[in-house]
């Protein structure tokens, strides 16, 4: 009876108090009380930050060991003993005291009406949201998600009301021990055409953009990323509300985004095996990611900035237009114009109908009908930026010389996708007639050399044997040519090389062509350009760039290439949403192609061709990420047993080039194996050996900074996965990236010895010598031609940080 009796008092005991997840109108919660929400992922009460004796009443995550508060109410007025209480007031409204008899609240939920409901109840939900709710009815008064601090939870919103004027705005804390309102604010503004932006104080630090329906104008790759297994977001802008919704697909996953005191938001997730929050997103990133960086109608990448040319006085001229930019986080759209229901086509005729008009874009570009809405700017522009694989359409008005101008200055060149097509016709041109000779020659004599390279057993190589047979090239006919480029349309132009412009093509039986169309005054015999298109379409290798043919007619002469889609290894490697996806496995195949291709040039057993321009935007990606090598625009072909010459015209790309090279203008198989390891050394790194750092070491002074030290395999992309490589093979491929890139040429090993030593034990190598460059400084280049620089020689320059140096004449 007695036993029934307790359990029966308990019983009540758990119903009545602050034990569940609710507190009853009648009751109150002292300091040390805490309830938890159903299933007890949170909890709310009293707490403490570090040494401080300040006490808070806020929510947690229950579960934790690490705590992380998502919820302060009182921040800005904390208790300073525990006496503290929680009780409702005589109106309804939930709120602090800082003793039991005092009367004025340090804090208040403040619903202004009075509540008189006696089944008035605060509860805590699954979410981690406290609301203020009748247990009967059900309705609502008052919720924390309509209150955030600094943290955002799944299924919070963040944003603004249009009708009672709530704005659910994050706002940082002053520091990670002080809950106070910090300076930083992360809030959707409503001028104009709404953008989340992220404030210190009143001053824009960084805007996501405007939302376009897939994701937001300025954070890239989000609507692709992975994360989005996760996490969902969705945005809503109605007559109601103007609204940032994040979700999680799997309810079991903790995560929250947040805005730290440092300025920074960022999203996390509850790694509970390592008992830490793991920040899988993070903004602002770069430099250039800051708010108007590049000052008034200026617009950036992280390597260069540009502004955007507004003259008032085009206007109403004639064939004026507009210069379209790709990839642009389009302006500050608080200053734009709007109009949800114009297509793209009548707002670019809005935008040339009002001489205010300086640019146009499309809003929104969800759905099948594609873009619609239209966003006019007609002042002055703030804080565009480039991205190498994101971003939307920017038209910029422009009379026609400047339209001209820009297509010439190539500016185009920088789109996304890549061209691919091999410069080599200036390049090659002398040395064509002595080279078909020599072959000839060579032929004659010794029909077939084999490679000499002995493989290890389990080397990750295949040679392909060359044929050794007459191989004729495939004439194209001119209407052919004509019907696959849509007559060299302009929207198939893919850019603009240092030899004349390049188109895409589709062929009648569906295959994509690169059609690349010789400048006509490039200077060439006929004779000479069909011996040396002959001896270039005999580079035929897997990891080459392939030539189809050739097509000519009167003084018109063009090149056929093999159309790749895909983009060029910096696009992978230095970008970290696509790295993360590029494993070890899939990185250690992309090494071995480039050192196949590269072998089959220096190797070859008619030629020996040295390419002089290896980096990441000349090699390029198929659809099964089979890099292939292009660009050879600057190769030089020699005799069999040449293997290396001289310039005083130095040509390639600093931070790829060998020092013998850069300063001396020496070049031999050594400075690819230099190239080479470079390239090594950035697909393991995901860094780029820049050349003009800011720090005093670049990325090859990094690694040998740490492999002296032995802690080499700090360096390694962090954003590989870790449990698919085995170490030890990947700081074999390091400790092979150093010798390639050792100071003195005759140290470094040549391509058939980089090629064994992949099959082979590290143990065996030779420790590597001091490198090449490690300062990062501008090496001091020997180049007195004041024209070069003025042909870029890749038209796939998508990289737009390299700096290429291209002789093109006067070889
Ligand atoms: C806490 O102490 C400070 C300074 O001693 C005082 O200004 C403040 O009013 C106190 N707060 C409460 C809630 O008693
Ligand atoms: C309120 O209670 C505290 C202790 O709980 C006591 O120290 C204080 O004197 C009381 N104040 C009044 C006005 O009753
Ligand atoms: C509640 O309202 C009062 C007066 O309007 C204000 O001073 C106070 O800051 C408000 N408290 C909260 C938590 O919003
Ligand atoms: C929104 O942006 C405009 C223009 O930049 C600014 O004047 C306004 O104060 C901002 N509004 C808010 C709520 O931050
Ligand atoms: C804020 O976030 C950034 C980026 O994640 C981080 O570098 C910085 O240390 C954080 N600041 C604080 C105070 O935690
Ligand atoms: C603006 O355009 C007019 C007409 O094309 C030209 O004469 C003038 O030089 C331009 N002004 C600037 C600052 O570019
Ligand atoms: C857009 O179209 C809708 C329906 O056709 C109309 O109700 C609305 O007023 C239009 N808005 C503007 C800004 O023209
Ligand atoms: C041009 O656009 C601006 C901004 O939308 C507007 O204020 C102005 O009235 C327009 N002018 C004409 C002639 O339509």
């Amino acid at each position: 009876m007695k036993i029934v009796f307790i359990f029966f008092f308990y019983f009540c005991l758990l119903q009545s108090c602050t034990c569940d997840d609710t507190i009853m109108r009648t009751h109150s919660m002292r300091d040390g009380d805490v309830i938890f929400s159903e299933g007890k992922r949170f909890a709310f009460g009293f707490f403490s930050l570090g040494v401080s004796n300040l006490r808070y009443v806020g929510i947690w995550y229950a579960q934790i060991s690490e705590q992380t508060v998502v919820w302060v109410a009182n921040r800005d007025s904390p208790m300073n003993d525990t006496s503290g209480v929680i009780r409702f007031s005589s109106s309804g409204n939930l709120c602090i005291y800082a003793s039991a008899n005092r009367t004025e609240p340090l804090w208040s939920t403040n619903v202004s009406d009075s509540i008189l409901e006696p089944t008035l109840v605060a509860r805590l939900s699954p979410l981690g949201n406290l609301v203020l709710l009748d247990s009967v009815t059900g309705k609502g008064y008052w919720e924390s998600f309509d209150h955030p601090t600094d943290s955002s939870l799944p299924f919070m919103r963040l944003g603004f009301t249009r009708k009672d004027g709530l704005d659910r705005v994050l706002t940082a804390w002053k520091s990670p021990g002080d809950p106070s309102s910090g300076a930083f604010t992360y809030r959707i503004n409503r001028t104009g055409f709404p953008q989340l932006i992220l404030y210190k104080g009143l001053t824009p630090w960084w805007r996501t953009g405007s939302w376009t329906g897939l994701g937001w104008s300025g954070v890239p790759g989000m609507s692709r990323r992975r994360g989005s297994s996760i996490s969902r977001s969705s945005f809503v802008n109605n007559q109601d509300e103007v609204s940032l919704t994040n979700r999680v697909t799997d309810a079991s996953v903790l995560t929250r985004m947040m805005v730290n005191e440092t300025g920074n938001v960022q999203r996390l997730i509850w790694v509970a095996t390592e008992k830490r929050w793991n920040v899988f997103w993070s903004v602002p990133k770069e430099e250039c990611d800051n708010y108007a960086h590049c000052g008034l109608n200026g617009y950036c990448d992280p390597t260069s900035s540009a502004s955007f040319k507004i003259n008032a006085s085009i206007c109403g001229r004639e064939k004026e237009g507009f210069v379209r930019l790709k990839r642009v986080k389009i302006p500050d759209t608080s200053v734009a114009s709007v109009d949800m229901n114009l297509t793209l086509k009548e707002c670019k005729q809005r935008c040339l109908g009002n001489c205010s008009c300086v640019a146009y874009a499309s809003a929104y570009h969800e759905g099948v009908g594609g873009a619609r809405g239209c966003l006019t700017w007609h002042g002055d522009m703030l804080d565009a930026r480039i991205y190498m694989n994101s971003g939307q359409d920017f038209y910029i008005r422009a009379d026609r010389e400047e339209i001209e101008r820009w297509n010439k200055d190539g500016l185009l060149r920088k789109r996304r996708v890549i061209i691919i097509v091999i410069s080599l016709i200036a390049a090659v041109m002398l040395l064509a007639v002595i080279s078909f000779c020599f072959v000839r020659k060579r032929r004659k004599s010794n029909r077939e050399r084999r490679y000499s390279t002995t493989l290890a057993p389990g080397s990750p190589f295949r040679f392909e044997e060359d044929r050794g047979r007459e191989w004729e090239l495939p004439l194209f006919e001119p209407n052919t040519i004509v019907t696959a480029t849509n007559n060299f349309a302009f929207r198939n132009k893919l850019g603009e090389g240092g030899f004349g412009p390049v188109y895409k093509g589709v062929l009648e039986n569906g295959m994509e062509i690169a059609v690349k169309r010789l400048a006509k005054n490039s200077g060439q015999g006929m004779e000479e350009f069909k011996n040396e298109v002959k001896l270039i379409s005999k580079l035929q290798h897997r990891n080459l760039v392939r030539m189809l043919g050739c097509c000519v007619e009167s003084e018109e002469k063009m090149l056929i290439y093999e159309y790749l889609p895909n983009k060029s290894l910096d696009c992978f490697i230095f970008d970290e949403e696509q790295r993360s996806e590029l494993n070890w496995p899939k990185r250690m195949e992309i090494i071995c192609g480039i050192a196949r291709g590269i072998l089959y040039l220096h190797q070859d057993s008619r030629l020996r061709i040295i390419h002089r321009d290896l980096k990441a935007s000349n090699i390029l990606l198929d659809n099964e990420m089979i890099p292939k090598i292009a660009d050879f625009g600057m190769a030089r072909i020699f005799g069999g047993n040449q293997i290396r010459g001289s310039t005083n015209r130095v040509v390639g790309t600093y931070g790829y080039m060998s020092p013998e090279y850069a300063m001396e203008g020496h070049f031999s198989v050594k400075s690819d194996v230099y190239s080479f390891g470079v390239l090594i050394l950035e697909i393991i790194t995901g860094k780029k050996n820049s050349a003009f750092h800011k720090e005093s070491l670049n990325l090859v002074g990094q690694i040998w900074d740490l492999w002296n030290k032995g802690e080499a395999t700090k360096i390694v992309d962090k954003l590989m996965n870790q449990e698919i490589y085995d170490e030890s093979e990947v700081m074999k491929c390091v400790h092979i990236g150093l010798l390639c890139v050792q100071e003195n040429a005759s140290d470094r090993p040549d391509m058939p010895s980089v090629v064994s030593m992949f099959g082979h034990k590290a143990n065996d190598f030779p420790p590597p010598k001091h490198p090449a460059f490690t300062s990062g400084r501008k090496p001091h280049v020997k180049n007195d031609d004041s024209t070069s620089g003025a042909y870029l020689s890749g038209e796939n320059s998508n990289s737009v940080n390299d700096i290429t140096l291209t002789d093109v004449h006067g070889r």
